[in-house]
């Protein structure tokens, strides 16, 4: 007969569970949350993932008693992706070239606790061009408007595959001219040239075969465009991608479809880098279809 035993004195029950988090500002438009808890839950895991909207200013001078947090690991948008690097034990190669840390774990190894920092938006931006609109960037003419964090992945991972030339816009033109100083060193496979601009217009609109909203303008409705949409005698090879997800359909794609131009917004991006944090963290495969799921369901309501 098996005897169960109980020690009040020295207890034996522990509750076990992991913490997660997102931190940005503003965070009201994050689908982070819904979607990685629907992914614990999936797999049964005792996790939890929460959102922290931190002003920077705030995120600057906490940044580095993170590891001190229970957090198990967590996600950084916009626009703490750059000040993380200051507070992480060791980078992942790719996201140290980026500049740019969306994901980090924190490894525990007894009472000590490091900080390991990834980049998962590029390989997000990737599948999400390839898995959702067929787009190979190969040798293909590319503008990007923005040169914040977002905007470094999609840069690193064009320069990856190839893309012939990538200009990058942004009001704010040095910032621009230092991302390109910054990726000047990456080997590329197909010699990508690359140029910073600090305005949109005059810019022949034909000439691109890619045209990424990297910017937040989009996300308020009474944001104005980011770019002047010109009609283009070949509007409909021209596949327009901005990468906000919330709202589904901001004023620019919306403009752009009216014109005839095959548009995407952020949804695929945020479901493939999400999974690929997943991973990271867990050391399990993510439950894809589930994440997917959860992204329509919330987006549609
Ligand atoms: P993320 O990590 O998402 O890229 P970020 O680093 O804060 O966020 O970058 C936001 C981008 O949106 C920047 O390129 C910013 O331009 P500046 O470098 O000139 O600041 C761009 N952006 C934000 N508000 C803008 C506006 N009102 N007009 C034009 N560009 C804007």
């Amino acid at each position: 007969m098996n005897t169960l035993r109980m020690n009040f004195k020295k207890p034996t029950w522990k509750a076990e569970y992991s913490l997660y988090a997102i931190f940005g500002y503003p965070l009201s438009h994050t689908f982070s949350p819904r979607m990685q808890n629907e992914a614990f839950k999936a797999l049964g895991l005792n996790s939890y993932y929460i959102d922290i909207p931190i002003p920077p200013e705030r995120f600057k001078k906490l940044v580095r008693s993170l590891k001190n947090s229970p957090l198990n690991g967590f996600n950084l948008t916009v626009p703490h992706k750059e000040i993380i690097l200051k507070a992480l034990d060791s980078v992942d190669p790719e996201a140290r070239r980026m500049g740019a840390v969306n994901t980090v774990l924190v490894k525990s190894n007894g009472k000590r606790k490091k900080l390991i920092g990834y980049n998962t938006d590029a390989y997000g931006f990737s599948k999400a061009l390839k898995k959702e609109a067929g787009f190979n960037v190969g040798g293909k003419s590319v503008l990007i408007l923005g040169a914040g964090g977002a905007a470094r992945a999609c840069v690193y991972a064009l320069l990856k595959e190839g893309a012939r030339r990538v200009v990058i816009a942004n009001r704010t033109v040095s910032k621009a001219k230092r991302l390109i100083r910054d990726f000047s060193k990456i080997k590329t496979p197909g010699k990508t040239k690359l140029s910073a601009i600090g305005k949109t217009p005059p810019l022949s609109l034909p000439e691109f075969d890619l045209i990424i909203n990297s910017t937040s303008l989009g996300l308020k409705g009474s944001d104005p465009l980011p770019i002047n949409l010109t009609k283009s005698p070949n509007q409909k090879s021209v596949l327009i991608f901005d990468l906000i997800y919330n709202p589904s359909r901001t004023k620019l794609l919306r403009e752009a479809s009216k014109r005839g131009y095959r548009t995407m917004n952020g949804l695929a991006m945020l479901l493939y880098q999400g999974a690929r944090s997943f991973e990271i963290w867990t050391g399990k495969r993510a439950p894809i279809n589930i994440m997917r799921k959860t992204l329509k369901d919330v987006g549609a309501g």
